[in-house]
């Protein structure tokens, strides 16, 4: 059985302090067993993680620099996150995709220090509107996912956590419908069963991301494949609270 798992991004929002009085309300309200991370913004990791000691909140960075030390001005090492106490890593979201251009190569190295580090990525994929019109959804993703996971063993990709967020759902209020989302999630455990075996791609998580809110949640998080989801807009309110309960 597969732990089901509600990850919120905050991205480029919340102060320190207005992270962690959050972060404690929370934790405060969680019940039940689903796994939940909240990823703030680097700035605001060690609070957040201070205010979630003993709690069964965990937390993730949303980004993490490709080597693992030197002179490279402005950027944080796996090895900073471990050692703050963060458990997750986001990788290869479509906005550090599309603002700082990513790539799958880049994807797929982040990946790897960061599970060196032991840190669990997350490990975003998704399809812009184009690439769903013209009907190359499942291509698309059966593509980033393999570079993503190139390289990685049978127990490294049994632990970490894709997330599938079809961009144009991404904080635009159009959600993929739940068939939709169960299609490109099965895709995902498809490929990871080609080439890895089915027991890895049981073990695997797949999560939804791209506009879950509170009234669309329980029906998303209802199919097959889809194992919680990454929350960007709506993990930074009550609503969040509400679709950790779906
Ligand atoms: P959204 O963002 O929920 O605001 O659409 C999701 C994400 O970017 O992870």
């Amino acid at each position: 059985m597969r732990k089901r798992l509600i990850a919120g991004n905050w991205k480029m929002n919340m102060t320190p302090t207005e992270g962690s009085a959050w972060a404690k309300k929370i934790a405060a309200a969680l019940s039940g067993d689903s796994e939940v991370v909240v990823c703030p913004p680097y700035t605001n990791l060690y609070p957040v993680v201070e205010s979630l000691r003993d709690t069964h909140v965990s937390v993730g960075a949303q980004n993490v620099h490709q080597e693992e030390k030197g002179a490279y001005t402005g950027e944080v090492s796996v090895h900073m996150l471990k050692d703050l106490g963060v458990k997750y890593c986001i990788i290869g979201h479509s906005e550090r995709r599309q603002y700082f251009s990513e790539t799958d190569e880049l994807v797929n190295i982040k990946t790897k220090l960061a599970l060196s580090a032991g840190l669990v990525p997350i490990i975003c994929v998704g399809e812009n509107l184009s690439q769903r019109e013209q009907n190359v959804t499942t291509e698309w993703v059966r593509y980033q996912t393999k570079l993503a996971l190139s390289g990685l063993s049978d127990d490294q990709v049994s632990g970490l956590v894709i997330a599938y967020e079809p961009i144009w759902a991404i904080g635009t209020g159009k959600t993929a419908t739940s068939e939709q989302a169960q299609a490109a999630c099965c895709d995902i455990r498809q490929v990871v069963e080609e080439i890895y075996n089915n027991e890895v791609a049981q073990n695997i998580r797949i999560l939804y991301g791209g506009s879950v809110t509170a009234a669309n949640a329980s029906e998303l998080f209802s199919m097959a494949d889809i194992d919680g989801g990454l929350v960007g807009g709506a993990s930074l309110k009550d609503d969040f609270l509400e679709i950790i309960k779906a």
